[in-house]
């Protein structure tokens, strides 16, 4: 309990409190995570999934399986660490939110300063012409087309091999770099340039509080380190933030 009281102190003293989330956000929604024990990278090969080149090679399997995550997304309710943050946002006046999920639960849950970093599975563009769109559709057989050159459609998502857009990336790091206090939550912080984002924060000594599952590659090197399931953490100690 001390902990979570420590941490709620820092928010409540923060001037620009910024929230970095990965995919333990939304594990208590029942969406599964990349690298947990039940990981999605445990089952399937990033490599045939999540890349440019296995789009290229077999674009059906790599839309069924994200038909498949909208699927299940779609059958998810943000639950109480996605509606803290979204609370905390409504009680700090200086706030952001940089998330990897392309889940969009955040938003669902009324986040609204939300920058998603690695994109958001209800969007797809085209593979060759700069034509983008909002879809809520569950491919089965057909696969989405470009209604302006006929191309192949594709999941509007980061990639592995793929730049993170340089708006966004530099939008992120001035946010951090703002920011006094950092709150880490859901991540394995091993995926770059988003774990970059955690190891600025320490190395410019902004009061970084993780709360995950299991320990990080960081955790000995943050403020605070709280081990435990989001949705169990994050009420707690929005219980001690003064509104
Ligand atoms: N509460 C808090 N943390 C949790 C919970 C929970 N209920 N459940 C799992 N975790 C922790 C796990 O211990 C793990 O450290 O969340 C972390 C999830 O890590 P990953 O599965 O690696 O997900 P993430 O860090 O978001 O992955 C980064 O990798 O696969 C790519 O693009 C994908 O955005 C993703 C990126």
């Amino acid at each position: 309990m001390e902990k979570i009281k420590l941490a709620a102190e820092i928010i409540n003293k923060s001037e620009f409190t910024v929230v970095l989330t990965g995919a333990g956000v939304s594990a208590e929604s029942g969406i599964p995570t990349f690298r947990g024990p039940d990981g999605l990278w445990k089952k399937y090969s990033p490599h045939q999934l999540a890349t440019y080149e296995a789009f290229l090679k077999n674009p059906n399997l790599v839309w069924e399986w994200y038909s498949w995550r909208r699927e299940k997304i779609k059958a998810a309710e943000p639950n109480p660490a996605h509606i803290s943050i979204a609370r905390l946002e409504r009680i700090k006046e200086k706030f952001y939110l940089i998330t990897q999920n392309i889940d969009g639960l955040h938003k669902r849950a009324g986040s609204q300063k939300v920058i998603e970093f690695h994109g958001n599975i209800w969007k797809e563009k085209c593979i060759s012409c700069d034509f983008k769109r909002e879809s809520y559709e569950i491919y089965k057989d057909e696969l989405p087309k470009c209604p302006n050159c006929g191309n192949l459609l594709r999941p509007d998502v980061v990639w592995f091999g793929e730049p993170i857009d340089h708006d966004i990336l530099q939008i992120s790091f001035d946010l951090v770099e703002e920011a006094d206090c950092v709150l880490v939550v859901g991540t394995s912080a091993v995926v770059y340039p988003f774990a970059g984002l955690i190891e600025f924060s320490i190395k410019s000594q902004k009061k970084v509080i993780e709360v995950n599952l299991e320990p990080t590659p960081f955790s000995d090197l943050c403020y605070i380190s709280i081990q435990g399931k989001a949705g169990e953490i994050l009420p707690q100690i929005l219980n001690y933030i003064v509104r």
